[in-house]
C-alpha cells in the first residue's frame, strides 16, 4: 500500500486538534451525566477511533456497545436506505444512551438510528459527533455534542473511509482528485 499521506490534498484537523477537542467534550459529557449511568453506542465502522479516544478521555468507567447500519456502501453519497447489519447487545430500556459518531453529513444515518433507539424506550438519547457538515442543517436533528463543524467536502481519516481505505490516518483531511480517478 502506498503512503496514505501522499493521497491527501489538505489536512483539515490534526491528531492534536482532534484529541484536544475530544478531551473538552469528555469533560462536558462527564459533568452532564454526573450521577447517571451512560451507555456509549458507537456506529460501526467510522466511529471506532472517536469511541476509543473519547471513552479514554472520560475519568470514570463507562460501558460501550455497537451498532452497524448500512447507508453509504462504498461510494461518497448516501443512498437513503438504512438497514441494521448488527444490532446492540444491550437492552437500552430505561438507560441513558449517548450515540458516538464520526460524522454527520446529510444526517440521514443518525436521524434514523435515533428514532430506532427511541422506540426502545431508553431514559434518554443524545448524540456526540466529532464532525458535522452544513448539510445537516436541512434535517431537524438535535446534536448535543459536536467536535467540529467542517465545510461540505468529502473527508477521510480518523475512522472515516473512502471505499474502506484511509480509516487509519491519524488526521482528518481531503483527498487529492487523482485518488478518485
Ligand atoms: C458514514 C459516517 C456516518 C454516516 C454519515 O458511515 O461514518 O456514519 O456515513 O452520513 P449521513 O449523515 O449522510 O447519513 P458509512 O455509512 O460510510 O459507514 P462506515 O462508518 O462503516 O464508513
Ligand atoms: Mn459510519
Ligand atoms: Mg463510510
Amino acid at each position: 500500500a502506498a503512503d496514505m499521506g501522499a493521497d491527501l490534498k489538505e489536512v483539515l484537523l490534526t491528531e492534536e486538534q482532534i484529541l484536544g477537542r475530544l478531551q473538552e467534550l469528555a469533560e462536558q459529557i462527564w459533568a452532564d451525566y454526573a450521577g447517571k449511568d451512560v451507555l456509549l453506542v458507537g456506529v460501526l465502522k467510522g466511529a471506532v477511533m472517536v469511541m476509543a479516544d473519547l471513552m479514554r478521555a472520560l475519568p470514570g468507567s463507562v460501558p460501550m456497545d455497537w451498532m452497524a447500519v448500512s447507508s453509504y456502501g462504498s461510494g461518497t453519497k448516501s443512498s437513503g436506505v438504512v438497514r441494521i447489519l448488527k444490532d446492540l447487545d444491550t437492552d437500552i430500556g430505561g438507560r441513558h444512551v449517548l450515540i458516538v459518531e464520526d460524522i454527520i453529513d446529510s444526517g440521514l444515518t443518525l436521524s434514523w438510528i435515533r428514532a430506532n433507539l427511541e422506540s426502545r424506550h431508553p431514559a434518554s438519547v443524545e448524540i456526540c459527533t466529532l464532525l458535522r457538515k452544513p448539510e445537516v442543517a436541512k434535517v431537524d436533528i438535535d446534536v448535543r455534542y459536536v467536535g467540529f463543524d467542517i465545510p461540505n467536502e468529502f473527508v477521510v481519516g480518523y475512522g472515516l473511509d473512502y471505499d474502506e481505505r484511509y480509516r487509519n490516518l491519524r488526521c482528518v483531511g481531503t483527498l487529492a482528485p487523482a485518488v478518485y480517478a
